[in-house]
């Protein structure tokens, strides 16, 4: 492995650089029209009119109209709007909540935090791929489900799920069907009409936009109530003064997408295979999550005898940033709740390496990666005093 002076990015699933095109979409939201979309001078004519136009670049990304979108600071508050706002809505109808086990925090800890104020969650567990049986879904219905909430692809391992099916399934019963697809949006074609989606959420930082921003789409006739109270914004669902440069480069960061989606995943899913072939030529090694039906950006290897952190300082010698699970949970030390789910074994699940592709990514740059996780795995390897071989 020749040594680089490079910085490698592979963990856009992280976060992703804003586009230089985005920046300049955003930069005269901050200077030249700063109004206040709630105003009614032409200041805040000009930001409400950027506002609705982002607002209609989002919609028409994912097939719905213009009015079911509610801007808000990103895909934890988006989660966060759909669960509770849907939930205290219903409470009269219905308590029960049902959602996977392999969510992302944003939906678990709401669910645990209405479990506390009297509502019932059923948490379904998945496949060894992390794939939730739509059936289960079918099963773990009751007369008093108000809410199904299962992600569209997870953000550790990459799986993505049949939700066309389990939203067809809760249409049936007549229940609202929320999906996390803040891994997905403006990287995997989605139609939230054909797919039977009543709510769905996105966030900006994911699509080479900015970080703070994001939307709830919620279908027309799906009501929920509001988990921020003040001057009635977004038609009353989320209170507080538009951050309009982060939507207006939220929208132009969709209309980028819009251009390069397949273009995109078809090169991505290209990159991400070799790598998997490359890596997957290390003895006792596996890739976690499903060998098809995975994000066409996403790559989880474990490795049995290494600690994933140390790797992934070996990499980051090396120049690559990378992950051992979800950004959020790398700080914690705690052994991954998805890699549990699936089935993954304590010891190989703590040496797990999490690789996510951007547009940026080369195949020299993974032709390195691939060079650099043998060498990384053959030292730890080498270092430990109880791996045999
Ligand atoms: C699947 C999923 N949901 C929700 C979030 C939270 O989004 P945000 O960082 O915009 O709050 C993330 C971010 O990592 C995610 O991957």
């Amino acid at each position: 492995m020749k040594k680089t002076a490079k910085r490698i990015y592979l963990d856009h699933a992280a976060t992703t650089p804003v586009d230089p095109a985005v920046v300049d979409a955003m930069l005269p939201y901050f200077t030249t029209y700063f109004g206040n979309a709630s105003s009614l001078h032409s200041f805040g004519v000009e930001a409400h009119e950027a506002m609705e136009a982002a607002r209609e670049k989002v919609a028409l990304l994912i097939g719905a109209t213009a009015d079911e979108i509610v801007f808000t600071s990103g895909g934890t508050e988006s989660d966060n709007l759909a669960i509770r706002g849907v939930a205290w809505k219903q409470r009269a109808k219905g308590r029960h909540i049902i959602t996977s086990s392999i969510e992302h925090p944003a939906v678990l800890e709401t669910c645990r935090s209405l479990e506390t104020c009297g509502f019932r969650v059923t948490y379904l567990p998945v496949d060894g791929f992390g794939v939730v049986d739509v059936e289960r879904v079918r099963k773990a219905i009751t007369k008093d489900t108000v809410l199904i909430s299962v992600m569209h692809a997870n953000n550790e391992v990459g799986t993505m799920q049949k939700i066309g099916e389990i939203g067809e399934a809760a249409a049936k019963q007549g229940i609202v069907f929320h999906t996390d697809a803040v891994q997905t949006v403006g990287k995997i074609p989605i139609d939230v009409e054909k797919m039977n989606i009543g709510l769905l959420s996105l966030s900006s930082h994911k699509i080479y936009g900015p970080k703070g921003v994001g939307a709830l789409y919620i279908r027309e006739d799906v009501e929920v109530e509001p988990i921020l109270y003040g001057g009635g914004h977004e038609k009353g669902l989320r209170s507080s003064t538009e951050n309009i440069p982060g939507i207006v480069g939220l929208g132009a960061a969709v209309d980028i997408a819009k251009e390069r989606i397949s273009a995109d995943m078809k090169e991505q899913a290209m990159l991400r295979d070799r790598l998997i072939k490359g890596v997957l030529e290390i003895e006792r090694s596996r890739l976690n999550g499903h060998p098809v039906q995975r994000l066409p950006n996403n790559a989880n290897f474990g490795f049995e005898g290494i600690d994933g952190e140390a790797l992934l300082l070996h990499l980051d010698q090396a120049g690559i940033a990378a992950s051992t699970g979800s950004a959020c949970s790398s700080r914690k030390h705690s052994t991954s709740h998805v890699l549990k789910a699936l089935g993954v074994p304590d010891a190989l699940a703590r040496g797990s390496l999490r690789i996510t592709l951007g547009r940026s990514t080369t195949a020299e740059e993974i032709e390195y990666t691939v060079s650099a996780i043998h060498e990384g795995v053959n030292r730890l390897r080498r270092m430990s005093p109880t791996w045999h071989s």
